[in-house]
Formats: structure tokens, C-alpha cells, sequence
């Protein structure tokens, strides 16, 4: 008998290792497969590519309080894009803001939200990247006054201001709010806008999605948590829909940064992730704070 199963395991680990390469390149296909959702999720495309530009080859001009900031090249293109990078430089860089020569990205790039990412969403994005049609284009040097451009002064900001670690579950909530929260925090990085930042420019984690009148191209960012100043009377329904149409329950329609978050990430996710985002929405803090513009 011992035989006989010393056999079939023989068969068996044959049998495997014939499968196994297809195996590994349907992973691959399907890593490929998410990370074309997740880049959109997490709002990859819209920031990474130039007006009338080339997808993920870079060049779109941020502008900031500290000045404009430009988008790199993040096709595989060896010699102008991140064609050279490993597994572990992708990731460091989304998760702890560090390039591969250990010196320090500016938070424009919102990887204080990444750092929450699971590694293997981070690596699907690479798988997804990396399986695009390299771009050569040259990056353009980022137009910052001092002291915003000393990346070294990134380090004094890192320690008031990133929490480096990976998105927790809480326990007490269920899959759906949990989703969302990752959603919001980690992926579509909704508090990069919606939370005010401090003098340093580093986000006021007491003032959670509670609205700023100096968001990004200087536009006004409402409340959106479920206080009277902000998205008390939105429902579920109401969230899901803006984020698929930009229309709001009073049949205005979204502006500026919001409206390209829509187009360019919110529009394109599935019905699910943006329900579990409004559940989510709905359990947050309620923050008195009424937004409006100085004249
Ligand atoms: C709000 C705009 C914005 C979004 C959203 C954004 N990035 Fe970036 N990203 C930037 C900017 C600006 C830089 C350059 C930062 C610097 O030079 O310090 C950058 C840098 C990078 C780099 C480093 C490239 C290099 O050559 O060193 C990578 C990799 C990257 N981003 C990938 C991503 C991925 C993947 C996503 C989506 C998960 C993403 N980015 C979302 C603006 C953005
Ligand atoms: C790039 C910046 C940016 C990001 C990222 C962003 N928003 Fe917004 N959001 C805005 C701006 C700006 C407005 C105001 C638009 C207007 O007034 O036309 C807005 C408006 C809204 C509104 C309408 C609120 C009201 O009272 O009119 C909701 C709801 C909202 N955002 C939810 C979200 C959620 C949820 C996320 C993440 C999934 C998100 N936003 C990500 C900038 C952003």
C-alpha cells in the first residue's frame, strides 16, 4: 500500500509540475487584471498622466501652496521610467515613500495613504504597469520654492506627519465598512482632499474628511462626514451615485478635482466597492465644520 501511495505521490508531484507554469502565468494574468482596476481605484492614471498625454508616462503639473509639482514616468521604460525597478523598490516606494536611492518622495505623492496598501495590491499594480508598452519621456523637474525643495527636509515632515504601516481591519465592524474604510484611506485616498492639512502641509487627523477652503488647484472641499456642516443627509444611494456620475442629490454636478477623481477612478469601480465606501462614510466621526470660502 505504502507503495502504491509512494507512486501516486510521484504521479501527483509530475502531474503538478506540469500544470504549475500555466498556473503561475494565470496568477500573473490575474494580478495583471486587478491592477488595471486598481490604478484606476486608486487614482494612479489621473495623476500619472499628462493632459493629452500617454497613460502612466507622467508630466501632469500639480499644483501645491509650495509650488508645481510633476508626475514621473511610471511605465516599464528602462531609461526614463521604472523599467529597472525590483518588486521591493516598487513597493518601498508606495508604502514608505522612499526611491530606490533612499532619498525621500514629497507627500503630492500620496503615499501616506499607500502605506496602507496590501503588499499584493501593490504588486498587482506593478504587474499591470509592467505589462503596458514601456514609454521613453523624460521627467520634468518640479517647480518648488524653498525650503519645499530640499528633499531632505522631507525627513523632519515624515516624523509629524506619515504613519508608516498597513491598513487593519477592525474587528468590530463588519466586511462591507471594513472594505470601505480600506477603500477610502488606503486606495482612493479620499482624505487627501476632504481632511485640512496643518501648516506643514501633512494632514489634521483630528479634522477627518471634515472639509478645507484651500484643497488642491485651491478648491473649496466640503464635509463629507455625517454631520449637519457636512453629509448628514446624504444617503447610501446618494454617495454611490455621485461617485459614479458626479451628480449630487440636488442634480448640481461636481466640480474640478472631484469631477477628475470621479472620471478618471470612482466611475470605473464596481458597484460593491463604492456602496462599501458610503457604508463606510456613513460610521466615520461626525465633525462640526462648516466649509465656506473667504472672499
Ligand atoms: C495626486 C497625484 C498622484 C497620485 C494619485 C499618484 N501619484 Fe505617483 N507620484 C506623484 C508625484 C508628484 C510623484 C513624484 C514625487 C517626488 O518627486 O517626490 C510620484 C511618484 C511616484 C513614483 C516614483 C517614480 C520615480 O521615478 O521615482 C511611483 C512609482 C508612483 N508615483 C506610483 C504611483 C502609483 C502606483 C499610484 C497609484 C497607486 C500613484 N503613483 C498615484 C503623484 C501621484
Ligand atoms: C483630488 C481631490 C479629491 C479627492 C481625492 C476626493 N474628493 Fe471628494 N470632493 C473634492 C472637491 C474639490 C469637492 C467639491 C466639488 C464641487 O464643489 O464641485 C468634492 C466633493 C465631494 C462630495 C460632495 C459633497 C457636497 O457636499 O457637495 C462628496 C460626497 C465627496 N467629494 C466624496 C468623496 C469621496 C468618498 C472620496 C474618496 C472615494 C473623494 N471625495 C475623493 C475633492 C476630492
Amino acid at each position: 500500500l505504502a507503495l502504491i501511495f509512494n507512486r501516486l505521490g510521484i504521479a501527483l508531484a509530475g502531474a503538478l509540475a506540469l500544470v504549475s507554469p500555466s498556473l503561475t502565468a494565470q496568477a500573473q494574468d490575474s494580478a495583471v487584471e486587478r491592477g488595471a482596476y486598481l490604478v484606476k481605484a486608486a487614482g494612479c492614471v489621473g495623476c500619472h498622466t499628462a493632459k493629452r498625454g500617454t497613460p502612466f508616462a507622467g508630466g501632469l503639473g500639480l499644483k501645491t501652496p509650495f509650488g508645481t509639482f510633476f508626475s514621473p514616468n511610471i511605465t516599464g521604460d528602462k531609461a526614463t521610467g521604472i523599467g529597472n525597478w525590483t518588486d521591493e523598490d516598487f513597493v518601498r516606494a508606495l508604502h514608505e515613500g522612499v526611491r530606490p536611492d533612499g532619498s525621500r518622495y514629497f507627500p503630492v505623492f500620496p503615499y501616506p495613504s499607500y502605506t496602507k496598501m496590501t503588499r499584493e495590491d501593490a504588486l498587482s499594480i506593478k504587474a499591470f504597469l509592467f505589462s503596458l508598452e514601456p514609454v521613453s519621456q523624460t521627467n520634468r523637474d518640479h517647480d518648488v520654492s524653498f525650503p519645499f525643495s530640499w528633499r531632505l527636509l522631507q525627513r523632519g515632515w515624515r516624523m509629524i506627519n506619515f504613519d508608516e504601516g498597513r491598513f487593519e481591519p477592525d474587528p468590530d465592524a463588519g466586511d462591507k465598512v471594513n472594505r470601505g474604510r480600506y477603500l477610502v484611506d488606503a486606495l482612493s485616498h479620499c482624505g487627501e482632499c476632504h481632511t485640512p492639512r496643518n501648516f506643514m502641509g501633512g494632514t489634521d487627523n483630528d479634522m477627518y474628511l471634515a472639509g478645507t477652503p484651500d484643497g488642491p488647484e485651491d478648491q473649496l472641499v466640503p464635509n463629507i462626514t455625517p454631520h449637519a456642516t457636512g453629509a448628514v443627509d446624504w444617503s447610501e444611494r446618494d454617495l454611490v451615485q455621485l461617485m459614479k456620475t458626479g451628480l449630487k442629490p440636488d442634480f448640481d454636478n461636481v466640480q474640478g478635482t472631484m469631477a477628475e477623481a470621479i472620471d478618471e477612478g470612482l466611475t470605473h469601480m464596481t458597484d460593491e466597492d463604492l456602496e462599501a465606501i458610503a457604508a463606510y462614510l456613513k460610521t466615520v466621526p461626525a465633525i462640526d465644520n462648516r466649509i465656506e470660502k473667504a472672499e
